[in-house]
């Protein structure tokens, strides 16, 4: 029975290959960032209202000035299309069922103009990695306009690639250089090899200029598809001009980054510890939002570590208007599809209105904490 987002990654697990399983598991470095999330969600203590009447509750929110059913977001994932085939698309669907925005990643398998044709009644909205070549990243953002993409999402967090120690181990990696280990671990998960790679051919980034996707996998990436490692206000006030819609930056975990992302025109931030993948020396999300959500700022979205109802309940009674899910709604993917991808949203909302109920909070603006 799958019960808790546990259960849907118990059966990700068994049904990826190691390598895939742990790429998206886990942390960077010693991993000492995903245990400060783990403990800091659950650090915080939400406070109970009685005798209020509070039923049934409601989970509409605004968020970027759009009433919203929920106060939802699924994060961007790179290679989603690798733990399924049409990755994306399924969890735009299944995102789309509850009127929750899906966030296409630079990177991920299938590109924008497919999922928009897969899911045409999902809210996309698209996750920004700024490549070295500039010119070929306002031809991808002419692409996501056309798609009718109106909230861009610039991550900021990523100026390295990340030392991640278990997947230089296991073999997983892009570009992909198969071996011994990394090519049994495939043959493995027959059914996976089948349904991902052996019918479709080996998955890629989808944005990337078909020229380079298959450098992609040898190794001769261009430099000019590098990520650029040292972008500037300068470089967002570029973007700001170029992009009509709306812009969050995600990944910011200051106060003073906050304030001035609002003073530069970013329509909302995500406060976010990139799941704990990247730098593993951050301060957590629980920690920073108080601080921030203290200032002037645009509207706060939050992420990492989600595995409860009541983790989402917990980082909107900190600040955050809404809450993003990366991991959870891949384990769902893995688990079953679409149709598991939208269980794992149905546990996940579940969980929020039941804790709300206890709470007797009729609307996620009723919540409030404890913390330290
Ligand atoms: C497999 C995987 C791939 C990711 N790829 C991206 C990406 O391409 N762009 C990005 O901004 N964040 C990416 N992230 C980070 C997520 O957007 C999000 O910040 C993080 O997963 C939230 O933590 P959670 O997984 O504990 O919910 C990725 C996360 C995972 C797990």
């Amino acid at each position: 029975m799958l019960l808790n987002t546990d259960d849907f990654r118990a059966a990700a697990r068994r049904r990826l290959p190691r390598g895939l399983f742990q790429y998206i598991d886990r942390g960077t470095e010693d991993e000492a960032s995903l245990r400060r999330i783990r403990a800091s969600l659950d650090a915080v203590r939400l406070e109970p209202r009685v005798l209020n009447g509070a039923c049934p509750v409601s989970l509409e929110t605004t968020v970027l000035g759009r009433v919203r059913p929920t106060p939802l977001v699924i994060a961007p994932t790179a290679l989603a299309g690798m733990v399924a085939a049409n990755g994306e698309t399924l969890l735009a669907r299944a995102a789309s069922r509850f009127g929750i925005p899906f966030t296409v990643s630079t990177q991920s398998v299938e590109p924008i103009e497919d999922i928009r044709r897969g899911a045409p009644d999902a809210e996309l909205w698209f996750q920004l990695y700024v490549w070295n070549d500039r010119a070929r990243t306002a031809d991808l953002l002419r692409r996501v306009a056309a798609s009718g993409c109106e909230t861009l999402v610039l991550t900021v967090d990523t100026q390295m690639p990340p030392k991640r120690e278990y997947n230089l181990r296991n073999g997983f990696g892009v570009p992909f250089r198969p071996g011994l280990r990394n090519v049994t671990d495939m043959l493995c998960h027959p059914r996976w090899l089948w349904t991902v790679v052996l019918r479709r051919g080996m998955p890629s980034y989808g944005h990337y200029p078909p020229e380079f996707r298959n450098g992609l996998m040898t190794g001769e990436m261009s430099e000019g598809l590098r990520l650029d490692p040292a972008l500037t206000w300068e470089d967002f006030r570029a973007l700001r001009d170029a992009w009509a819609g709306r812009i969050v930056l995600k990944g910011v975990l200051s106060a003073a980054d906050a304030e001035r992302a609002r003073t530069e025109g970013a329509d909302g931030i995500v406060v976010s510890t990139h799941g704990g993948r990247n730098c593993d020396s951050l301060p957590t999300t629980a920690e920073a939002l108080p601080r921030i959500a203290s200032g002037t700022v645009p509207d706060l979205l939050a992420d990492s570590g989600i595995r409860r109802g009541s983790d989402v309940l917990k980082y909107l009674a900190l600040g955050a208007c809404a809450v993003q899910l990366g991991r959870a709604p891949l384990w769902g993917l893995a688990a079953g599809g679409e149709a598991g991808a939208v269980a794992l949203i149905d546990v996940i909302l579940s969980e929020m209105r039941t804790t709300m109920g206890f709470l007797g909070a009729r609307t996620p603006a009723d919540l409030t904490a404890f913390t330290g």
